[in-house]
């Protein structure tokens, strides 16, 4: 059973990109544990159909429309509600899109998360901020070992490059204003990013994913095509990241605050990775039927397509592990595309799918 989330009932707790994949996931997860939840985000949720309304979150919690570019309204927002802590996930999170709009997707990314920052700083309330950045902050030097969170930043694509952007940001920040040697006396902020990549879960439908676009071929009965067979990926279910992020974020609330301050790597069990057929193959199996076909082949370069985080500092600071392995998370993912598929009630699914992650945890 994943421990010492209680400190959760009751607290307000300020999330930024609640209405998409991962922002529904953790607002539902933070309901269960009776946190009194803010959502910021844009006014209509990135995807339709969405998790976020198809779970009917939006009545339970207090959510505000903004752009996280627009300073005066998010810092506004957190003078008023003074949460005490906030998970900021806006962001624009896709690499193709990034590269037909970078202005757009460096301003939201990096100065968005300066803005969050900047707005922390002025607000006593405030003990924690949680940024969301990637496992692609990285520079990909086609390592075989998992990148560790002193390893260098980099990016070539606007996406990752703006992640890292937000990553020197918060070090800033971090450096600047909220040293762990300075925390009790002249400020009491413990301030960390996050980083993890290919999440994966019921409720995603964004374009350019995997796991959504096999399940959108699987209910249409058509082939899944799969772009890049032989990729490897550090393919997570959506709640093992946000039970690291949830667990950090209890650590930051209490005494002893300042250990936690800094860079953490989320990732799955799996040692050698996944590769996209793997998955392609399990959800084929697990639906009952469906094939897939393989589109552009001459992509698929196993020597430029591998990726993996290094979480043994989660392991040994937190205690923290994954709850689920590469087959638990698939079988999570086919119930829920199938709930969704025969009209069944999401909220009710959402919920036991978070019990049941959480009960998983062993440590
Ligand atoms: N899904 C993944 O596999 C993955 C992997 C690594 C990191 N991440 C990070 O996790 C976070 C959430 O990703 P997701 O997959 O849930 O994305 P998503 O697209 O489903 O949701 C993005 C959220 O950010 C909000 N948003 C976007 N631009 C905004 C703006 N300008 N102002 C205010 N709100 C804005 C949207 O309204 C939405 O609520 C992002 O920071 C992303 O970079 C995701």
């Amino acid at each position: 059973m994943l421990k010492g989330l209680d400190i959760y009932k009751g607290r307000k707790v300020l999330i930024t990109g609640q209405t998409g994949f991962k922002g529904s996931w953790l607002t539902g997860w933070c309901l269960q544990l009776g946190a009194n939840v803010v959502g910021y985000s844009l006014p209509q949720a990135p995807t339709s159909p969405s998790n976020y309304e198809l779970c009917k979150l939006s009545g339970r919690i207090h959510e505000v429309s903004g752009d996280i570019n627009d300073f005066d309204k998010i810092n506004q927002l957190i003078q008023d509600e003074r949460p005490e802590i906030i998970f900021h996930m806006a962001a624009q999170p896709l690499v193709l899109p990034s590269l037909e709009n970078p202005r757009e997707t460096f301003a939201t990314n990096a100065i968005g998360t300066i803005n969050v920052l900047e707005a922390a700083r002025h607000c006593d309330a405030v003990k924690a901020v949680i940024c969301i950045t990637t496992d692609k902050v990285y520079e990909n030097e086609e390592w075989l070992w998992g990148y560790r969170e002193v390893d260098r930043l980099g990016g070539k694509d606007p996406y990752s490059a703006s992640k890292a952007m937000a990553e020197l940001a918060i070090n800033s920040y971090v450096q600047s204003f909220f040293r762990p040697e300075w925390y009790g006396d002249r400020h009491t902020v413990a301030v960390a990013s996050v980083r993890a990549g290919n999440v994966i879960g019921g409720g995603d439908f964004a374009d350019f994913r995997l796991v959504p676009d096999c399940m959108k071929a699987l209910i249409d009965n058509g082939p899944i095509v799969v772009r890049n067979p032989n990729y490897i990926r550090p393919w997570q279910h959506v709640l093992v990241p946000l039970g690291g992020y949830l667990l950090l974020g209890a650590k930051m609330l209490q005494p002893g605050a300042e250990a936690y301050i800094g860079a953490w790597n989320f990732g799955p069990p799996e040692m050698n990775g996944i590769t996209t057929s793997q998955i392609a193959d399990q959800l084929i199996e697990l639906w009952g039927s469906g094939s897939w076909l393989c589109e552009n082949s001459d992509s698929d370069k196993l020597e430029t397509s591998y990726l993996r985080l290094s979480w043994e500092k989660a392991a040994r600071q937190l205690n923290w592990q994954p709850g689920y392995d590469w087959k638990d998370t698939m079988r999570d993912i086919v119930e829920w595309y199938r709930a969704w598929d025969e009209g069944k009630d999401l909220e009710a699914l959402m919920q036991a799918q978070i019990k049941r992650y959480a009960e998983s945890v062993t440590v």
